[in-house]
């Protein structure tokens, strides 16, 4: 029972970088995803057990098009909705349940389109 967060300015982060200009966010910042198809945060997350995990993803999209994400858990992936949110300082979430492992798992979200990925506040399970 509970959850942890992973805060996304604390993960790997490729094509992308860390800010704090837009309020709401957790932690000390967000992942500003560079506009680059590809772009992507890692996450590496901890499970007590095998089983059925909640992965909620906190994002903010200040336009009003859709930055979908392509999101792994050891390595299967699917693509996920990431709409305008309104504002850049208004943050939504996503979640998709996934399968862990018991100890590492390696979460990643990825932009699969050239708009990059929505700011990314963090990844709670
Ligand atoms: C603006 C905004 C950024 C955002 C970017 C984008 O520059 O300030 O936080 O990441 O738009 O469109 O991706
Ligand atoms: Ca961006
Ligand atoms: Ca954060």
């Amino acid at each position: 029972s509970g959850y942890t967060d992973y805060q996304a300015e604390t993960a790997t982060i490729a094509q992308g970088v860390v800010e704090s200009n837009h309020a709401g966010y957790t932690g000390s910042g967000f992942v500003n995803y560079d506009n680059a198809l590809g772009s992507y945060v890692e996450f590496q997350v901890s499970a007590a057990a095998t089983g059925p995990q909640s992965l909620t993803l906190r994002f903010a999209n200040g336009t009003t098009i859709d930055r979908p994400m392509s999101v792994s858990v050891n390595g299967t992936a699917s693509t996920r909705s990431f709409p305008g949110t309104g504002a850049w300082t208004t943050w939504n979430e996503v979640t998709l349940t996934a399968t862990l492992n018991a100890g590492a798992n390696t979460v990643r979200a990825t932009a699969t389109t050239a708009n990059g990925g929505p700011n990314l506040d963090r990844l709670r399970v």
